[in-house]
């Protein structure tokens, strides 16, 4: 028997029997819906669906996206960058300037974002196709109300699943089939999960072990195009508790807000600290003053086995939307994962090693 378990935060999900439920759980997406591996497969294999002249098509990105994900999209769309930020209410309406025919990605930013604003702005532009991402939130009342052209999640970033990713169409349009069958990627990622599971439960195993599965997996998932999910995902989806997994995420987070803002920090704020009625957000996300103490803090972390992951900066690969606004807020963001496999223990731990991180750093700027 293993004796001893390892505390660690953060990275990849691991696989854990814990997830799934007995018997079908309520199923949150529509009937006609198309699996595909990835977020990015999905979005890639839109343009058959629209058959144009020009060489191109235009898709339309908020400000404030990942650039590693831009990047693959900019191989097959000509970008234009409109300004979102998830520290504003609204999006900036003013600098969406799409022509008759192009494709506009909004994006529920971490998950606190409304979708009203985009069903009001699509009824004024019905030559537009509105397409919305609900990778951060893919069960958002939003989503389930969803009215745009289409809508998809990569439901791998929320869920514990190896690949996985989910088109649906409200307004009942044909949907993209993937070309291609499944991911060899998605199995090295599989085995990572279940080695991560056994290296946490303690057994004697190197991290590289699992680390080397999941970096291969994960670069040969987003080289793909247009591939199905895996089988493992495709019959897994429908047995996860996903509304409980959805409700931890939420209890998580709010444990997290409310253990932080116990304490004024002067060099690091909540990005958000409420969300709608329904929503849930991402993850819990900080802003720090600068760059220099999101990095002291991201490193400290990592010190501490706390995996902190920037969401997202820019430029990245040399890709950014060019947005001022957008660029400062990369460099000071930091993902603090408090997802549905921590406990409140875990939470409260991670929240002493902030403080104690913060406290020092205070500290030391004040003399
Ligand atoms: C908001 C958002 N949309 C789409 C994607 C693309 O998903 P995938 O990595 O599965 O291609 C990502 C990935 O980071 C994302 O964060």
């Amino acid at each position: 028997m293993l004796k001893e378990k390892r505390w660690e935060v953060g990275s990849e999900f691991d696989w854990s029997n814990d997830t799934v439920t007995s018997s079908l759980s309520k199923t949150f997406f529509p009937e006609t819906h198309k699996l595909f591996s990835t977020g990015r497969s999905i979005l890639l294999s839109l343009p058959p669906l629209f058959k144009r002249h020009q060489s191109r098509l235009r898709l339309h990105l908020p400000s404030f996206f990942c650039m590693d994900v831009a990047a693959d999209l900019s191989k097959v769309f000509e970008l234009c960058w409109y300004r979102d930020m998830p520290t504003e209410l609204l999006p900036d309406f003013n600098s969406l300037n799409p022509l008759p025919g192009d494709l506009v990605l909004s994006v529920n930013l971490f998950g606190i974002k409304e979708g009203k604003v985009w069903q009001d702005w699509a009824s004024q532009h019905k030559d537009i196709i509105l397409i919305e991402d609900h990778t951060h939130d893919p069960i958002s009342p939003w989503a389930q109300q969803s009215t745009a052209h289409y809508a998809m999640a990569s439901v791998r970033k929320t869920l514990p699943i190896p690949d996985g990713a989910i088109i649906w169409s409200p307004q009942k349009l044909q949907l993209p089939q993937p070309a291609l069958g499944e991911p060899s990627g998605a199995y090295k990622k599989l085995i990572a999960m279940l080695l991560k599971r056994a290296y946490l439960s303690g057994a004697n195993i190197s991290k590289d072990a699992y680390r080397m599965f999941q970096i291969e997996g994960e670069q040969a998932l987003n080289a793909e195009t247009s591939s199905a999910a895996s089988s493992f995902t495709s019959n897994i989806l429908n047995y996860l508790n996903i509304s409980e997994l959805r409700k931890k995420r939420e209890l998580n987070i709010k444990q997290f807000f409310y253990l932080l803002l116990t304490e004024t920090h002067s060099n690091c704020k909540p990005l958000f600290t409420t969300w709608s009625s329904g929503a849930v957000p991402f993850n819990s996300i900080l802003v720090c003053a600068n760059n220099e103490v999101r990095e002291g803090l991201r490193k400290f972390l990592i010190s501490q086995n706390i995996f902190a992951t920037v969401h997202w900066q820019q430029p990245f690969k040399g890709f950014s939307a060019n947005d001022s606004m957008a660029i400062d807020l990369s460099n000071r963001i930091l993902t603090i994962p408090t997802d549905q496999r921590y406990s409140l223990d875990d939470i409260e731990r991670i929240v002493s090693n902030i403080t104690e991180f913060l406290k020092t750093y205070d500290h030391i700027a004040a003399t």
